[in-house]
């Protein structure tokens, strides 16, 4: 049986968490005369670890903006960046609109920009929501790299300036937010305890917040009629990126199918066990459709279920090597139908648009499914 679980997104975000002072944002300047080589050393992991939860108390809407001009001596080339919220956001930089997240319970996974910047003065703004005013966030870290080859790091903190609404143009670059205050941090990532998942290459293998799914109507003891159903999500890139490659991990209850852009990727039909597929995008994709067809067996009424977790790793964008990244995983966000599964459902341009959402049974790990064994990926496959 297979208790209702309402995303536990506002309980988590409401502990009692600790102010703490701005962290040093920026390492000391370092006047450079005569620019270095590129260092061939790897550069800098990006984390949230250094970073902080920053908002506008009381507010519901916000804007954010971040100033930055580099040391003296040096010339900005461009930055990978890596940002969530709670609960939703849109990031510009420079004016230019760069991407955004908007669903509800998914500040657990970041998104990962690789953006161009001007060689001396930059601006990052953001404007984020938040369903309840006592409990809004925006966490961020920014590698900027300069044409010498260094680089630093960047992070959300009381360097930010703040204000409640969005007011026209906020995210220009010539935008004056004198009169705005500075953001406040309300937590430290560390003491906030919020496990942010950032997209990464290779990618975290996890089934982190993924949600079992099944068809809009669940009845209260989880039991559900046997035969299939039909399953969609599409996902649309940010602005500019271009996926590479996706990492799919994928489980149901009893059995499913699963389609990329109509190709057919893989069958399973073991619960405990999520498969893991590995697909490459052989022309550029400028959307991922991912269709499922789930079938609950037995003979009576019984608990069923879908559990996708999916990492985007997008072609490398900007001016430096840069992985940038997405991650998706089945919420509320997927559509699926009652009826009978109409011909085609799998294929991309499939109208999906009259499908209902569906329900969310529960978080990864929640009865009856519990723990899954997750797979060794499949030998790439190329659509
Ligand atoms: C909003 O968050 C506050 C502070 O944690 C909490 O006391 C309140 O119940 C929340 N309101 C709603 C409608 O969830
Ligand atoms: C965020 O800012 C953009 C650009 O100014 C604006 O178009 C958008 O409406 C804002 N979002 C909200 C929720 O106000
Ligand atoms: C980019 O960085 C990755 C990881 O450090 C490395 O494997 C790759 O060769 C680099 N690509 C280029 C074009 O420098």
């Amino acid at each position: 049986m297979a208790p209702i679980f309402v995303y536990a997104l506002l309980s988590l975000a409401t502990a009692k968490l600790p102010l703490c002072s701005g962290l040093a944002a920026v390492a000391a300047a370092e006047v450079a005369n005569i620019p270095a080589p590129a260092p061939s050393v790897a550069q800098p992991t990006l984390s949230f670890a250094a970073s902080n939860w920053i908002w506008k108390p009381s507010s519901t809407l916000a804007a954010f903006r971040k100033d930055f001009t580099p040391p003296f001596g040096k010339s900005l080339i461009a930055a990978e960046m890596i940002i969530t919220a709670i609960t939703g956001f849109n990031l510009y930089v420079n004016g230019d609109y760069i991407g955004s997240d908007s669903t509800l319970g998914r500040w657990g996974y970041s998104q990962r920009f690789c953006i161009d910047l001007q060689p001396s003065f930059n601006v990052f703004a953001v404007n984020a929501t938040t369903t309840n005013a006592s409990v809004g966030g925006v966490l961020a870290t920014i590698l900027v790299t300069y044409s010498d080859g260094t680089t630093d790091t960047l992070v959300t903190d009381s360097s930010w300036r703040a204000i409640n609404g969005s007011p026209a143009g906020f995210e220009q670059l010539a935008f004056d937010d004198n009169i705005w205050s500075t953001a406040t941090v309300t937590a430290t990532y560390t003491a906030a305890q919020r496990t942010v998942l950032v997209p990464a290459n290779p990618p975290a293998i996890t089934l982190f917040s993924a949600q079992w799914i099944w068809t809009n109507v669940i009845p209260a003891n989880g039991n559900l009629p046997v035969g299939s159903r039909a399953f969609r999500k599409t996902f649309t890139p940010a602005p500019g990126q271009i996926p590479m490659s996706a990492n799919i991990l994928i489980a149901a209850d009893n059995a499913y199918t699963l389609y990329v852009n109509g190709a057919t990727i893989g069958s399973g039909t073991n619960f405990k066990v999520a498969q893991q597929y590995v697909v490459n995008f052989g022309t550029p994709a400028s959307e991922i459709v991912l269709a499922v067809r789930a079938t609950n067996g037995g003979t009576t009424a019984n608990p069923a279920g879908v559990l996708v977790m999916m990492e985007v790793n997008m072609q490398p964008g900007g001016r430096t090597n840069c992985t940038a990244g997405s991650i998706s995983s089945s919420d509320g966000s997927w559509v699926s139908t009652l009826g009978a599964i109409p011909t085609g459902f799998e294929q991309p341009d499939f109208d999906d648009s009259a499908w209902p959402t569906v329900a969310l049974e529960g978080a990864y790990g929640v009865a009856p499914w519990g723990t899954l064994t997750i797979t060794a990926p499949s030998a790439p496959i190329t659509i």
